[in-house]
């Protein structure tokens, strides 16, 4: 059977007494009420390999499909397999990015509060990242309990907020980061069309509320455009303070997975000259939050 072991009591725990190249179906039930209860999961010393990281991953769902444009060499090579996101600064050989590459400015954007692939119709439901290569200093991911921001929030306050619907658009994030805007044609702006999410989440598994939010956000529909990015700004600012944030400083074949429902999460910076290696496997949410036929498409 898996230990539990809560790094906050609510929101971070650490699971041990578990070979996840050789997990069992009663401890991926007892791993997933740990997902579903608390919000990220923390594994050490899980060496797994690109297919054992997939196959796990799948046991929460759909694994996402990527529509990476700018994240692919010319010829198409990757580091990694398909099937999973490349986060390293390394490129298909495995030698550092040179400064000037998109896939080290593409990276730049998880360096802002979000949650992953928002920008999406249907977005992301798990995220695993798994490190083969750290660095010493720099480099943690730092995570928001967006359940503890909501319930932090007055009731009149959680009254207004219910209900509204936010644009969120992949290249808000990237622009901010100095992607260049002439680099994006038109084919590949279409394959990332902008959309609506709701602003307030209810859990499925234990029905509490989360805010929803992520710097894909471009506004906030029935706002304008300065109301809009206020709002988003200052409840931004409330979930992201040290009271809701938990920071993981990351030792090779850590396996880290969270509920993009219900967190943000960010990269912190550290020394580019260095190699840094990770993967990501994410699954898909079930379904849109706003359903495509009561919306129209932002
Ligand atoms: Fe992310």
């Amino acid at each position: 059977m898996i230990s539990i072991k809560p790094a906050t009591p609510t929101f971070v725990a650490e699971i041990g007494d578990v070979d996840l190249a050789r997990l069992t179906d009663a401890d991926f039930a007892d791993i997933e009420a740990a997902f579903e209860r608390y919000a990220v999961l923390i594994f050490h010393n899980q060496p797994i390999t690109e297919e054992q990281q997939l196959a796990f991953a799948r046991r929460f769902g759909e694994l996402e499909v990527s529509v990476q444009p700018f994240v692919q060499t010319p010829g198409g090579k990757r580091r990694i397999g398909d099937g999973m996101q490349d986060i390293s600064n390394l490129d298909e050989n495995g030698k550092l990015l040179s400064e000037s590459d998109n896939r080290r400015l593409i990276n730049l954007a998880n360096q802002f509060w979000h949650t992953d692939s928002s920008f999406k119709r249907r977005p992301a439901r798990m995220s695993m990242l798994t490190a083969q290569s750290v660095v010493s200093t720099g480099g943690e991911t730092e995570f928001a309990d967006m359940r503890a921001a909501w319930d932090a929030l007055p009731a009149d306050r959680q009254q207004k907020l219910e209900g509204l619907i936010a644009e969120h658009d992949y290249y808000r994030s990237r622009l901010m980061v100095g992607l260049d805007p002439k680099s994006i044609s038109p084919e590949r702006r279409a394959l990332r069309p902008a959309v609506p999410q709701v602003l307030v989440r209810t859990h499925p598994a234990t029905g509490r509320k989360s805010l929803y939010l992520a710097s894909h956000i471009t506004r906030i529909f029935g706002m304008d455009a300065a109301e809009g990015r206020n709002l988003v700004d200052e409840l931004t600012a409330h979930a992201t303070q040290r009271a809701f944030v938990y920071q993981h400083r990351w030792t090779v074949d850590d396996v880290v997975l969270w509920d993009n429902r219900c967190t943000m999460h960010r990269g912190r910076p550290f020394d580019e000259s260095l190699p840094r290696a990770m993967r990501r496997a994410t699954i898909s949410d079930v379904g849109p939050t706003v359903p495509e036929d009561s919306h129209p498409a932002a």
